[in-house]
């Protein structure tokens, strides 16, 4: 046992190779393969217009989609690119966008902004203030809004850092993904681990509050000894949240990725075992495992939100934000209200093409049926609270959720014989070993899934 009360894991590497299986992530329920092009533009608008929601706090996300160099794991979406011109030219239809959509939603605080990528710090100084100044103009953004922003030190100055304070960005989360040098020669990301530790020092000297740092597992030329190595470093570095994402190979999707030599990359067995190094030697320096790939400090809200079951989780992971509405601005762009997601096109020209028509660049997404909304609040309040109460599901949604959920509940044994999931006379606990399967016990209850078990995923663990 810890000093701080947490006990320390020891990670049954049997269970990772039993539940080592495809699934979704769940920062969507209904998940992106259920959307469609019957959701477009006016079903957003009006979506976002609801008088109903109207007292709903917002949370702003913008894609800003461009790149220096490509690291050749990347599945984000994203170009490459130098063109000035380009980039001023996207930040200018990123104003257009918040003009548009900010008259929809007027008087509702903002409380939570993001921005991710490709590289929010690929736009220069001047762009950073120009479209954080619209933001504060446009919307009405909370006193104590949390603003994060995702970094690439390999791109980034001092007066990036001061601009993004200045613009009211508390937090940053900066892509790593290995410091091991043959594997950052692999991936085409030479990144040393001096500049990492230089522009992490600097950010929190200039006061923001909160540092991720995003790892891959699964890379090449990774192997439990190299990662050992990557760890101490990071857990020298003690950054307040880490991300350790399973490499999701999709070059059917990304074909740079073909550039990587298969040969070179961990077997799955290799991944699995650098998977329990990680969770271990993380848990025992203090870290808490947070559920998927999410770890932080006790004292980090992620931390303290777990302990208090107000976590939630949406497009950017895990959150603290329960009460939000989702408005994405930029291509690919997801947005969320209680009973709607709706995605922005991919393409630039037709997202030009849109907002000078004055309308929205939704492309597809889903509305939910009644079902879907029950068990989003099902898989949400697993993957977030790790617990399921029968009375609260009956009060919420006046059902008998036992017997709703008959089929489900019935296919919970192996997980209970696992020792993941605890059944008790008022609902479902998740052990602490079961938040490392948190996906496959979600599974469970994803209609979607049971109607088509031939969705292409990324593995679950
Ligand atoms: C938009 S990037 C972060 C900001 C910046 N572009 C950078 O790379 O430093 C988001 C994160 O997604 C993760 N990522 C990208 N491609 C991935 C893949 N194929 N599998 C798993 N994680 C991936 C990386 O950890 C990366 O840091
Ligand atoms: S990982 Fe980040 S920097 Fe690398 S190509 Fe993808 S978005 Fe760009």
């Amino acid at each position: 046992m810890r000093s701080n009360g947490q006990t320390e894991w020891d990670v049954d590497i049997h269970l990772l190779r039993k539940y080592d299986r495809p699934g979704p992530r769940y920062t969507s329920y209904p998940t992106a393969p259920q959307f469609s092009e019957k959701v477009g533009p006016r079903q957003f608008l009006h979506h976002i217009s609801n008088p109903a929601d109207r007292h709903r706090h917002l949370s702003l996300y913008f894609h800003i989609p461009f790149c220096n160099t490509l690291c050749y794991f990347c599945a984000c979406t994203m170009v490459i690119t130098h063109n000035r011109a380009r980039i001023a030219e996207y930040v200018d239809f990123l104003i257009r966008e918040m003009a548009l959509l900010s008259a929809r939603v007027h008087g509702r605080k903002v409380r939570q902004v993001h921005w991710g990528g490709g590289t929010p710090n690929y736009l220069t100084p001047d762009e950073i203030r120009r479209l954080s100044d619209a933001i504060h103009a446009y919307y009405t953004v909370d006193s104590d809004v949390e603003m994060g922003v995702e970094i690439d030190p390999r791109d980034i100055t001092e007066d990036h850092l001061r601009a993004f304070r200045a613009g009211g960005f508390n937090r940053i989360s900066m892509g790593v993904q290995d410091f091991h040098e043959p594997t950052q020669k692999a991936v085409n990301r030479i990144q040393p681990e001096a500049m990492t530790r230089h522009y992490i020092d600097l950010a929190r000297s200039l006061g923001f509050e909160s540092v991720n740092l995003d790892f891959i597992y699964g890379l090449p030329f990774q192997t439990p000894e190299t990662f050992a190595r990557t760890l101490e470093i990071v857990i020298d570095i003690r950054p307040d949240r880490i991300a350790l994402f399973n490499y999701a190979h999709v070059p059917w999707m990304k074909k740079h990725q073909r550039v990587m030599d298969p040969q070179t990359m961990p077997a799955p067995e290799q991944k699995l075992q650098i998977l329990k190094l990680a969770i271990e030697r993380l848990t025992e320096a203090g870290y808490v495992f947070i559920g998927m790939d999410h770890f932080a400090l006790p004292d980090d809200d992620l931390a303290v939100a777990l302990r208090e079951k107000t976590l939630y989780r949406n497009f950017q992971g895990y959150s603290t934000h329960a009460d939000c509405d989702i408005l994405a601005h930029g291509i690919s762009g997801i947005s969320q209200t209680p009973f709607m997601y709706a995605q922005n096109t991919k393409d630039f020209r037709k997202y030009y093409e849109a907002l000078r028509q004055n309308r929205p660049a939704t492309e597809r997404g889903v509305i939910l049926d009644s079902d879907d909304y029950l068990r989003r609040e099902v898989i949400m309040r697993l993957m977030c609270d790790f617990e399921l109460r029968f009375d609260v599901l009956d009060q919420q949604f006046e059902i008998q959720s036992r017997d709703y959920f008959r089929t489900e509940l019935s296919e919970l044994d192996e997980f209970i014989q696992d020792g993941l999931l605890e059944f008790d006379d008022n609902g479902i606990r998740v052990t602490r070993m079961g938040r490392l399967f948190i996906r496959n016990i979600a599974m469970t209850f994803d209609k979607y899934l049971r109607q088509s078990k031939e969705m292409r995923f990324s593995r679950t663990v």
